[in-house]
């Protein structure tokens, strides 16, 4: 083997044989199947978080502030079990203590949830750096404070007082989390009915609030579940279809505790998300009609996900492939848990600097844009996972023209592989693909971005460069993944 290297006619017969075995990718771009929103992508943080003193999520940071706001326009979801613990007190001025390390594994220990206040200050900064990254707050009320059977809104109403009279301008409200979870989690049950009275509660009073404020809920659990579907189809089928904007469901693939490596190269547990998406929109469109789907709360693995994995290069497989079938099954947004804090987080808990998935959400942010194409291949195997979008035109870090095409694409496999655009034959395309880096494969806390490693410069975004490739063979290496952007592509649906 090692003789074949040196030899020219390897090099040549191994160009013409993958010439000859590349997988053939055709994107029929005459009918587009789905449209997108501009913030599809969106980030959560946990209620919980304001519980612990926000750790070192330092709201004056420059390098937060820069990262949060390269993710613009985006919508921030402020949610999670603790925001049904959670009561407003505009009285009180001085955040939480940030926890201590001991303080967080007793608690992590023993997950005996209490009852905590939100300060005005806590409020103040979370809406403040909202607007100067660029993000739109929803927030999720405690649907736990009840008097005999239904929702008390009287704290909701002093928040929506204290927001209106600070003139910050909130995109939307929720109303409890996972509350088909609560026997469990609580030890109190809300009905899907009550739920959905609730709900209408809320509406009303948002109608004297903020008209343009959206209504999102009902945060179940995975759907794939009967009871979870069940309670998820009575809220809607009982006026909570009626009221909200958006329908949504959570979503995690795994349990972080006993997730492996492997996992996140399974084609069958990437397949599964398939049911999930099918239940949920098939549930919306008979019980709200018309009312869009959200992943309200979503990761690769639960319980904070998997150390070691979650926030890795690996990660990637499952976001990139959650993004891709749920833009093409018809979802309107998927919300990353978490931006800040876990091991599925999209930053590191100590020093802010972005973990792999950060840089895959910023391409992706920039360069898929809003309407979704089918693709077919020649290749029969689910270990090559590809979709194909308009390219995104209004990135200034790119500028890529309207009729541009965007396609990503996912190797899971352990074999190198070749594919090739007959489509676009002559056409150059724009390669960003992302490989582990630094060392520690895909385990690896870094990525690189054609063969360099992504890394803030001076607390800036670097540059990200796309190299330069033939649309008739294009190598792809085992376990990677990336996006392919063919500016030339003229194609129609994309010209607007
Ligand atoms: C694109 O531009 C429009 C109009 O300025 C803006 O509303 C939208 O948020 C932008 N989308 C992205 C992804 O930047
Ligand atoms: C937490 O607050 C809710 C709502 O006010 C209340 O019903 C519940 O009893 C409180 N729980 C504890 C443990 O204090
Ligand atoms: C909120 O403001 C309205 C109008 O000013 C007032 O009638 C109401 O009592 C306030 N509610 C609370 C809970 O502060
Ligand atoms: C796959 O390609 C890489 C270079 O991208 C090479 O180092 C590696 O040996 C190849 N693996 C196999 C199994 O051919
Ligand atoms: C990365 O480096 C390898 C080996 O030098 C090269 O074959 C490949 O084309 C590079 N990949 C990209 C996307 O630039």
């Amino acid at each position: 083997m090692d003789a074949c290297h040196i030899s020219l006619l390897c090099i040549v017969l191994t160009y013409v044989i993958h010439a000859i075995f590349a997988t053939e990718v055709n994107v029929d771009f005459n009918r587009v199947l789905q449209v997108i929103d501009d913030k599809f992508v969106a980030v959560t943080l946990d209620s919980h978080l304001i519980q612990e003193g926000w750790q070192k999520f330092d709201f004056g940071s420059e390098k937060l502030v820069n990262l949060a706001h390269g993710l613009a326009p985006c919508y921030l979801r402020l949610g999670g079990t603790a925001a049904d613990l959670l009561t407003f007190d505009p009285q009180k001025t001085a955040p939480n203590k940030p926890w201590s390390a001991q303080q967080y594994q007793e608690f992590l220990l023993k997950k005996h949830y209490k009852n905590f206040t939100m300060s005005a200050t806590d409020w103040d900064l979370i809406n403040k750096f909202s607007a100067a990254v660029g993000w739109e707050l929803i927030f999720d009320l405690n649907v736990l404070i009840r008097d005999q059977g239904s929702w008390d809104p009287t704290n909701a109403m002093l928040l929506m007082n204290y927001t209106k009279s600070r003139g910050y301008k909130l995109a939307g409200f929720e109303l409890g989390n996972e509350p088909n979870a609560f026997h469990h989690v609580f030890g109190r049950t809300v009905t899907a009915a009550d739920l959905a009275r609730d709900f209408v509660r809320l509406r009303q009073i948002m109608g004297s609030y903020s008209q343009s404020t959206l209504l999102v809920g009902p945060d179940v659990t995975k759907v794939d579940k009967k009871n979870v579907r069940l309670y998820f189809e009575e809220f809607l089928a009982s006026g909570g279809g009626k009221v909200v904007d958006k329908a949504t469901f959570h979503h995690y693939y795994v349990d972080g505790r006993t997730a492996d490596v492997g996992d996140f190269i399974d084609a069958s547990i990437l397949d599964s998300l398939k049911t999930d998406l099918t239940d949920a929109i098939t549930t919306a469109q008979a019980h709200a009609p018309g009312v869009p789907v959200w992943i309200g709360e979503t990761a690769s693995a639960y319980g904070g996900g998997a150390e070691g994995l979650s926030d890795a290069y690996v990660a990637g497989f499952m976001w990139l492939d959650k993004l891709g079938l749920s833009a093409l099954y018809g979802v309107k947004g998927v919300f990353r848990q978490s931006f800040y804090k876990g091991n599925y987080a999209l930053l590191d808990l100590d020093t802010l600097d972005p973990n792999p998935d950060y840089w895959l959400t910023l391409l992706y942010k920039r360069l898929v844009g809003r309407q979704v194409f089918h693709v077919t291949t020649t290749s029969s195997s689910d270990r090559l996972r590809i979709y194909a979008h308009c390219t995104s035109t209004n990135s200034s870090t790119f500028g890529y023209k309207p009729g541009s095409l965007t396609v990503y694409a996912m190797n899971i496999d352990s074999s190198n592989t070749t594919l090739s655009l007959p489509q676009f034959q002559d056409r150059t395309l724009h390669v960003y693909w992302l490989t582990p880096g630094g060392g520690g494969g895909l385990k690896s806390k870094f990525v690189n971005l054609n063969n360099k490693t992504l890394e803030l410069v001076d607390k800036q975004l670097p540059s990200l460069t796309p190299s330069h490739s033939s649309a008739s063979t294009l190598s792809i290496p085992a376990h990677s993944f990336g996006f392919l952007v063919i500016p030339d592509a003229n194609i129609l649906a994309c010209q607007k």
